[in-house]
């Protein structure tokens, strides 16, 4: 005799709702349909059946965990992004929807037939995944400090079979990558100054790793970093940076310092500065 659908929610939810960080009550639908591999209009359609005794243990420890404040995308391993599930872990950050509009940004770039894209800081690879599979015949650098995160990378280029216009690599920034031959640059660096770290929530803090939040004492080492990275690029390559919402004109000055020209900023739908597109002089 197992536990019903319902009751086990239903705790769960109000479990959820009491704990200091109140995640959204229908997180618990998503720990339940992970548990038992079903979506979420499943759960809730068959709420009157009943689920095993392991079933029912393996959901009540992810609850426990999530209350601890763990982000149910690491629990549930998978995060949407552009319409797509993507593998996450703890080895990378979880891609957010503010990203979207980098990758609408780089849609609207005009490319050569069989273009070559730089995704730098690639971690799960979303934003290199859905280029590919968006601009038909694109090729994609995609480079990241971090192997766990590369590792994670190519779990999702080989889920999406992409793997044969995806290349994954080892670098810091972007040594040893034929710049010269790039088409366009897409990166969504870490940009978080230290002082924030104490005003973030400690879902952020304390389980997404660090060297894919935090950049320096003001946030912006990882911009100037790539900006001297980036200077054998072809004169008219374009660079598409997401940037933290107070960024936009220090990140386009600092290009600007390294003999790129501001082309426009892109807010997000909340109105803050979201994407800078700098142009190589
Ligand atoms: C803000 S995360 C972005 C991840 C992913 N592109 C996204 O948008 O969800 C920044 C990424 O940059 C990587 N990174 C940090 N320092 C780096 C460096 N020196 N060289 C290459 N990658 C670096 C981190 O490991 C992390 O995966």
């Amino acid at each position: 005799m197992g536990e019903r659908i319902l009751d086990l929610l239903t705790a769960a939810r109000a479990r959820l709702r009491a704990a200091p960080h109140t995640p959204p009550a229908r997180e618990a639908n998503l720990l339940l349909g992970h548990v038992l591999g079903w979506p979420e209009a499943r759960i809730l359609a068959h709420d009157d059946e009943a689920v095993g005794a392991e079933q029912a243990a393996a959901f009540t420890a992810l609850v426990e965990r999530r209350l601890q404040g763990e982000p149910v995308a690491y629990l549930t391993g998978e995060r949407e992004f552009f319409g797509r599930s993507f593998a996450v872990d703890s080895r990378v950050l979880i891609p957010r929807p503010e990203t979207e509009h980098l990758i609408e940004a780089a849609m609207a770039q005009t490319l050569p037939p069989r273009a070559w894209i730089l995704d730098v800081g690639t971690g799960s690879g979303c934003i290199a995944v859905t280029l590919a599979l968006e601009l038909t015949g694109t090729r994609v650098v995609a480079t990241d400090a971090s192997l766990g995160a590369l590792a994670v990378a190519w779990h999702n280029v080989r889920r999406f079979g992409v793997d044969d216009r995806v290349l994954l690599t080892r670098t810091d920034w972007l040594s040893g990558t034929r710049t010269r031959s790039i088409d366009l640059v897409v990166a969504n660096p870490p940009y978080i100054t230290q002082a924030d770290a104490a005003t973030l929530s400690p879902e952020i803090t304390d389980f997404e790793p660090h060297e894919a939040l935090f950049s320096g004492t003001d946030g912006l080492t990882s911009y100037r970093q790539l900006f001297a990275a980036l200077a054998s690029l072809r004169s008219g390559t374009p660079v598409l940076c997401e940037v933290g919402h107070t960024q936009a004109s220090a990140v386009a000055d600092l290009a600007h310092e390294r003999g790129f020209v501001h082309h426009r900023t892109i807010d997000d739908y909340a109105g803050f500065s979201r994407v800078v597109v700098v142009i190589r002089g």
